[in-house]
Order: structure tokens, then C-alpha cells, then sequence
């Protein structure tokens, strides 16, 4: 098992190995005694997720002497809802849960998301603990502490600041991952060793194709390393008033695409991978990286079958998505780039004509709006 520590106030650590060991067993139950837990502890898990992994869960917890109990939810987005949110409180007051009682979330963006919500305002805040079993949620949902649920016009927008006490990534949880999810948490690894770890971009480059067989070994190595970026920059700016921003790189093309497609053409992590590339062409062209940096990106992203452009996407929308479009009223727009490999930089007010270029190529047609 190897340990990060998220250096926040207070530092919470976070176990990358598997859930059914002694060593998160005695974490887990230094933090209850640590934090003076009363013994009861709610489980959130969805309905994929918990027929594999809610038996070593709950042998976790009561390994650590904990009781729990279990609240399941319908997979998917829609389940980051209010009216979910208002399910779950029931339910912990049901349960009989109390201001020295805990959450644990067991699953992937969606499950923490909520979860992590729910205990940031139950009771006025309990403790809670992440137990990603996403790669995309072990290397960035399920660390850092920002937990929402979504409005029906708008994703994260009632949410809150709530650091989980402990996070265990079990590399292993992942076999049972569909092809497609462990993709696109491929993205997010590959956006960490960019803004954060040249030696996991060049460890991702060699062993490009191995990864994908999910070997535990390599897994533990590469979600360490990519749970080391998402760290330092969360204990530089827990609060997302600065420097996290650099975490959105590929994310402004990426969020355009989403929903210039109306969510339905890419997941999140694929138009993440086509984003990417486009932040490292502007980079390259603004003279930043090299000629063949974005190649050489462009080659990993291919291995792992993830867009690095979205041929046939209207770019005039995804420019609109972007905020280029005549209700523009000035202000200041702010991109992610990168200075050299681990060094990302904030651009403000890019040229737009190469704004508009970086989307001409991602989406590989005209798209200019008139
Ligand atoms: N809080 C943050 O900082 C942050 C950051 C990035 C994304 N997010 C949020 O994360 C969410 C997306 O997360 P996600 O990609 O993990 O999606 P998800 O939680 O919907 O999980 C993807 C799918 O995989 C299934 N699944 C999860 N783990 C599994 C496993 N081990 N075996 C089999 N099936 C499994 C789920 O049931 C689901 O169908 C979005 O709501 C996004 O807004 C939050």
C-alpha cells in the first residue's frame, strides 16, 4: 500500500492499494478513534458498483470496528440530483446517523460527488471517506474535497468545500471497470503527468498499451503519481481561488465539446483527451513546447482509442460553448497551457484568432463563426 498525504488542514492520507488490508484497516480506525466517531457509518455505493465491491467495504469497516449500513443509488449523472440528495439525508437520519457518525462513498465521480454533499451539510458536516472505484474518481473526483450535486440547468452548481478524513484506491477495484470508463480516467492520469510529473508522462508513454490490461503493479505506480499532482495543487489553493485552475487543462475545449455535442457524443474523459490536444497545439504555437509535443501526446491518446479531434463537430458551437460569440462583453478568458512537460502556465486573453484555430482543428472542419 503506498500513502499520499493531501497536506490541507487537516492532512488526510491517501492509501493507493487494496481496500482489504491491514493497512487501511488501521487507518480507518485511527481516524474514528482520532475523531472520536461514534461507531456508525453509511455506505454509498450505486447499483454497478456495489454486487462487486460492497463486500470488501463492509469488511473494511467493521475490520476497523465500524458498523455500517448501506444506501445504493441508480448509476449515472442523473442520480447527482436534489432530489437524491434529499434521498440520502433521509436516509442517514433514518439510519440513525449522528453529527459523530460518517459517510462512505463507494464508487465513482457520481457517488462521491453526492455523497461527499451529504455529509458536507448533514447535520451541519460529518466526517466522510472516499473510496473511489473509477480511475478517473481515484485520480481526481474522489481527492480534494469539492463535492456537489447538480441543478437541472447547471452541473456542480449547489455544492461544497468538504475534505474526506481518508481515501483508499484499490487498483484492483478497477478490473471490474467497463472498457470505456477506464479510458477515459486515462485522460485525467495522462492531464496530471502534464501539468505535474514529466516521469509519469514518459512511464505512460512506454508502457502506453500495458496499461490497458490493468495490471496492478503498474496501476498502483501510475495512480500514485497521478494522486501526487492532484494533491500539491489541492494543498496549494483547497479552495479554488487560483492556482487549481491549472487541474482544467484541456478542460475549456473539453466542457465546449460537451456541450456542443449535447452530452451525448463524448464522455467527459473524451473530450477531455481531443481538449488536451488542443491546449498543446495552442501551446506549440504560441512557441511554448516543441514541435512534436503534440504528436508525441497525440500517440498515447491514439493507443488508448481516445479522440484527439472531433471531426465533424460544429466549431461554431463549441466556439458559442466558449463564450466567442456576439453576447461576449469583454472580460477576462483564461487558458491552461503548457511551458515545457509538468509546467503548466495560465494564458489570459489568448489572440482569438488562434482560439478559433486550435477549434478549426479539433474539430477538422471551417466552423469560423460568419
Ligand atoms: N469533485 C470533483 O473534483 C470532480 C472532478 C471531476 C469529475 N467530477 C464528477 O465525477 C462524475 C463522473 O465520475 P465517473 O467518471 O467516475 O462516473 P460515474 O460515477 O458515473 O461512474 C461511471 C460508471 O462506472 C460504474 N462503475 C464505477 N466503478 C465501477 C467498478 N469498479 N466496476 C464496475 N462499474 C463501475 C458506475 O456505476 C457508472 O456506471 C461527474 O459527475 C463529474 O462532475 C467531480
Amino acid at each position: 500500500v503506498k500513502t499520499v498525504w493531501c497536506r490541507v488542514e487537516p492532512p488526510y492520507p491517501v492509501l493507493v492499494g487494496p481496500m482489504a488490508s491491514d493497512a487501511a484497516s488501521a487507518a480507518l480506525r485511527g481516524i474514528a478513534r482520532d475523531g472520536g466517531w461514534d461507531g456508525s457509518v453509511l455506505v454509498v455505493s450505486d447499483r454497478n458498483v456495489a454486487p462487486h465491491h460492497a463486500a470488501a467495504m463492509e469488511s473494511l469497516l467493521a475490520s476497523a470496528g465500524l458498523r455500517a449500513g448501506v444506501f445504493l443509488i441508480e448509476p449515472g449523472e442523473g442520480s447527482k440530483s436534489i432530489a437524491s440528495y434529499g434521498e440520502l439525508c433521509a436516509a442517514l437520519l433514518r439510519g440513525g446517523l449522528s453529527r459523530r457518525s460518517a459517510v462512505a462513498a463507494l464508487g465513482g465521480g457520481v457517488v462521491g460527488d453526492l455523497a461527499g454533499f451529504a455529509a458536507a451539510t448533514y447535520a451541519r458536516g460529518i466526517p466522510w471517506i472516499s473510496v473511489p472505484t473509477t480511475l478517473l474518481a481515484q485520480v481526481d473526483s474522489g481527492i480534494g474535497g469539492k463535492v456537489a450535486v447538480n441543478l437541472p440547468e447547471a452541473k456542480n452548481m449547489i455544492g461544497a468545500f468538504h475534505q474526506p478524513a481518508l481515501v483508499v484506491a484499490d487498483p484492483a477495484s478497477l478490473r471490474t471497470l467497463p472498457e470505456r470508463d477506464f479510458r477515459a480516467g486515462l485522460a485525467e492520469v495522462i492531464k496530471a503527468a502534464l501539468i505535474g510529473d514529466a516521469a509519469l508522462l514518459a512511464l505512460l508513454e512506454s508502457s502506453a498499451e500495458k496499461v490497458l490490461e490493468r495490471p496492478v503493479d503498474l496501476l498502483t505506480e501510475v495512480i500514485e503519481r497521478a494522486v501526487a499532482v492532484k494533491c500539491s495543487v489541492v494543498a496549494e489553493d483547497e479552495r479554488d481561488e487560483g492556482r487549481r485552475r491549472i487541474l482544467n487543462l484541456g478542460h475549456t475545449f473539453g466542457h465546449a465539446l460537451e456541450t456542443a455535442t449535447g452530452y451525448r457524443r463524448f464522455s467527459h474523459g473524451e473530450a477531455v483527451a481531443a481538449g488536451l490536444v488542443a491546449s498543446l497545439w495552442m501551446s506549440s504555437e504560441l512557441g511554448y513546447l516543441e514541435a512534436g509535443a503534440v504528436a508525441r501526446i497525440e500517440a498515447v491518446l491514439r493507443e488508448w482509442s481516445l479522440p484527439v479531434r472531433a471531426a465533424g463537430v460544429d466549431g461554431a458551437a463549441v466556439l458559442s460553448a466558449m463564450g466567442y460569440d456576439k453576447k461576449f462583453t469583454g472580460g477576462e478568458r483564461v487558458y491552461v497551457l503548457l511551458k515545457g512537460w509538468g509546467e503548466p502556465w495560465i494564458e489570459s486573453n489568448p489572440p482569438e484568432d488562434l482560439v478559433r484555430r486550435a477549434v478549426d482543428r479539433m474539430t477538422g472542419d471551417g466552423g469560423r463563426i460568419p
